[in-house]
């Protein structure tokens, strides 16, 4: 596919930064979608349209989906990158931070979908592109919206690529192992040996964006990058099912059981 505009949310850091970058460097006509305005970014990027749209608003979304097909300027590349990371399941389980995390990573992502398989078919082929991860494999319980939000944003993309599959609607998916951003965090919640093979196993924020943008142009529905990450979350699934105390607060948690009421982990 000659892609010729693409739409990127969560462009203000990491991997949505990049993104954008290369695209530009690259002539492509990008529409960002942040939650807030960055004028150090804005200014660098005059030929982007940036929009602020919090992508936890389907009517923001919705809005702005109808104004670009109604403007004849519907990308044909949608990158939908927004994303956080909380620590909701560590001493307690914290259900605002956890819901938190879904409506970002799950519904800012979804809210997209409504309106775009609600457009008339066109006959032009557009790219739908979610930016999942490889905890689908092995997820990391302190961060338990992450790792629940990501893997129902993996499932619900399997059904599409398969519903859609012959329409005008492609929909594909990158399951992203560690990459340095702002989200690469906890490192403290795992055995020291496992934070220095998550560094090992770490792709660049630059080699990312070059393997997202080449992906989200070519037919293929799945990519896994890096690769030598998958390794990683073997190693945790392992560790987890096979070493007691792999989880250091987790297992604190536990010897509570029959021991009286469980407390906060500062106040033991
Ligand atoms: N880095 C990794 O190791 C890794 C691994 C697997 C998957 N991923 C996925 O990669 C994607 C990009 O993350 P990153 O690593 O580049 O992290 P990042 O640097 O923290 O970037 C996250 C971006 O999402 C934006 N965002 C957050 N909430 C938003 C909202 N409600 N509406 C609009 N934008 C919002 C942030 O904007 P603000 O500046 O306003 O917060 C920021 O631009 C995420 O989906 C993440 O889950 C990352």
């Amino acid at each position: 596919m000659d892609v010729k505009r693409v739409l990127i949310t969560g462009t203000t850091s990491g991997v949505g930064r990049a993104l954008l970058e290369r695209y530009v460097r690259d002539q492509v006509a990008v529409v960002s979608v942040n939650r807030r305005r960055v004028p150090e970014l804005e200014a660098r990027h005059p030929s982007v349209r940036f929009e602020c749209v919090d992508v936890r608003s389907s009517e923001g979304v919705e809005r702005l989906i109808r104004e670009l097909a109604a403007s004849g300027t519907l990308p044909d590349v949608f990158i939908l990158n927004a994303g956080i990371n909380r620590m909701d399941n560590d001493a307690r389980f914290d259900p605002s931070l956890y819901r938190e995390v879904m409506e970002t990573n799950l519904f800012g992502v979804l809210n997209f979908i409504g309106p775009l398989t609600a457009l008339p078919a066109t006959g032009v082929e557009r790219h739908v592109v979610a930016v999942s991860s490889m905890v689908k494999y092995a997820g990391n319980p302190y961060g338990l919206g992450y790792a629940t939000s990501k893997r129902a944003l993996t499932a619900c993309f399997d059904v599409w690529a398969r519903m859609y599959a012959g329409t005008d609607l492609v929909f594909k998916q990158i399951m992203l192992g560690p990459v340095p951003t702002g989200i690469y965090a906890m490192d403290d919640r795992f055995p020291r040996w496992m934070a220095g093979l998550k560094k090992l196993s770490s792709a660049s924020i630059d080699g990312t964006a070059r393997a997202i943008s080449r992906f989200a142009g070519n037919r293929k529905k799945k990519l896994l990058y890096p690769l030598r990450a998958l390794p990683l979350f073997g190693a945790m699934w392992l560790g987890r099912a096979l070493i007691p105390g792999f989880f250091p607060s987790f297992f604190d948690g536990r010897k509570t059981i029959g021991g009286g009421p469980r407390r906060p982990r500062n106040e033991r």
